[in-house]
C-alpha cells in the first residue's frame, strides 16, 4: 500500500510555496530541501526550463536529470511504460530516497534525459518537497543544487552560498536528514533484474526483499572520466570532489599523511576527516560520527566545512568496510554509498 500523504504544510508556508510554484511555472528555478539533498528544481516538461538548469550547474549535457513526483501517479503519466518492477519498488519505498529508471513517456524533452529513450523518477520524502510538487502540478527535475562535480548541498545556507536570490529561489526546510543522495536502479526492462548504479541507503538486501529476487550491484568506478554517454552518468570518476586535493588513508598509509602535512608547513594546516579517535599534529581535526547513519548525514557538511579552510589537502579516514558480514543490511548500505562518494571526492582529476 502506498505511504499516506504527509499534512499540507501551514499557512505562513502556503504563501511561500505559492510563489515558488509561480517561479517554476515562469520558468524560474526553486532550490527544495529533500531526505538527502537539496535539489535544484525546475519544470520537467520545459526545454527552457531545465536548459536553463543544465546552464546554471554547468553539467555536461550528456548527463541525464532525475525527474521529482508526487507518487506513482505522476510517475506514469511521464513514464512510457510503468514495468511490474518499477511499481514492485515505488510501493516499498515511496516516497523515500530511490530513484528508478524507466522508458520516457513523450511529454518530458530530451534534454532531462540527455537525448535518451529512459527517465530516473522519485518521490522525494519531505513534507516542503511534496507540498511544492503539489503545488506546481508537475513533474520536477531536482539535480543536486550545486555546480555540477562538486559537493552535494545539504542545507539552505550551502544552496545560497552558490547562488543569488534572483538565480534560485530557495525553499528553507533545516537540514537534510540523510545526507546523500538517493539510490539510483535501472528498472526499464522487462527481461532483466534491477541493476543498481548509484549505490544509497536502500540497499541491495531491501531491493531485493521488496523484489523477490536478486539485484545487479553497482560496477566499479570507472578507472577516468569518460566523455561519452555511461550507464548512468553519475558514475563518473571523479564527482561530489571538494576544491582542495582529498585522498583517503587507512592505518598502513596514516604515517604518510603525517609525514605530507608537515612537510607542507603550517601556512594552510591540511585538514583530517575522521571518525575515529586520533591525534594528529599539524592537521585540524574534523570529527564524524562512528554511527553509519549520522556519518553520511554530517558527511557533506563536513567536506564543506574542511574545504572553506583553504587547505593545502583533505585526508579522510576509510570508513568501515561494507563487506563486513558483522554490520546490518542497513548499516552496509549506508557504508556502501559513503565509499561511493569518498571514492569519488578522492578521484584524480
Ligand atoms: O537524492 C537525489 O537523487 C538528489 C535529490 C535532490 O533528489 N538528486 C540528485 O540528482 O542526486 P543528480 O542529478 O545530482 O544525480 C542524478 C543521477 C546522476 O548520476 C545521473 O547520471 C543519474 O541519476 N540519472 C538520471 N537519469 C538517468 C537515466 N535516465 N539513466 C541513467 N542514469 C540517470
Ligand atoms: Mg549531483
Amino acid at each position: 500500500m502506498p505511504r499516506p500523504l504527509p499534512p499540507f504544510p501551514p499557512t505562513e508556508h502556503g504563501q511561500m510555496l505559492e510563489r515558488a510554484a509561480a517561479r517554476i511555472h515562469a520558468g524560474g528555478l526553486v532550490a527544495f530541501p529533500t531526505e538527502t539533498v537539496y535539489g535544484l528544481g525546475a519544470d520537467a516538461t520545459s526545454p527552457q526550463a531545465v536548459a536553463a538548469v543544465f546552464a546554471l550547474k554547468g553539467r555536461p549535457s550528456h548527463n541525464p536529470l532525475i525527474i521529482h513526483v508526487t507518487g506513482e501517479d505522476m510517475a506514469q503519466r511521464y513514464a512510457a511504460r510503468w514495468p511490474a518492477r518499477a511499481r514492485a519498488l515505488a510501493r516499498a519505498f515511496w516516497p523515500g530516497p530511490l530513484s528508478i529508471i524507466v522508458p520516457r513517456g513523450p511529454l518530458i524533452p530530451d534534454a532531462v534525459a540527455a537525448g535518451g529513450p529512459t527517465i530516473a523518477v522519485r518521490a522525494p520524502d519531505h513534507p516542503l518537497a511534496l507540498a511544492l510538487l503539489f503545488a506546481v502540478g508537475r513533474p520536477l527535475v531536482g539535480p543536486s543544487a550545486n555546480p555540477s562535480g562538486g559537493v552535494s548541498p545539504t542545507t539552505a545556507a550551502h544552496v545560497t552560498g552558490h547562488w543569488s536570490d534572483q538565480q534560485v529561489m530557495v525553499l528553507d526546510g533545516g537540514a537534510c536528514a540523510t545526507g546523500i543522495e538517493s539510490t539510483v536502479v535501472f528498472a526499464a526492462a522487462d527481461d532483466q533484474p534491477v541493476r543498481i548504479l548509484r549505490p544509497g541507503v536502500i540497499g541491495p538486501a531491501a531491493l531485493s526483499a521488496a523484489l523477490g529476487e536478486p539485484v545487479r550491484l553497482p560496477a566499479h568506478a570507472p578507472a577516468a572520466n569518460a566523455p561519452e554517454p555511461l550507464a548512468s552518468p553519475g558514475l563518473l570518476a571523479s564527482h561530489y570532489a571538494p576544491a582542495a586535493p582529498a585522498l583517503l588513508f587507512t592505518d598502513a598509509t596514516w604515517p604518510d599523511v603525517l609525514a605530507r602535512a608537515q612537510a607542507g608547513g603550517a601556512s594552510s594546516p591540511a585538514v583530517l576527516l575522521t571518525h575515529r579517535p586520533r591525534t594528529a599534529p599539524g592537521l585540524r581535526i574534523l570529527t564524524l560520527p562512528a554511527d553509519a547513519p549520522a556519518y553520511a548525514a554530517a558527511l557533506y557538511s563536513a567536506l564543506r566545512q574542511a574545504d572553506a579552510a583553504r587547505p593545502a589537502f583533505i585526508a579522510i579516514d576509510t570508513p568501515p568496510d561494507p563487506a563486513d558480514a558483522s554490520l546490518s543490511p542497513e548499516h552496509a548500505a549506508i557504508w556502501l554509498a559513503v565509499a561511493d562518494r569518498l571514492a569519488r571526492a578522492t578521484a584524480p582529476r
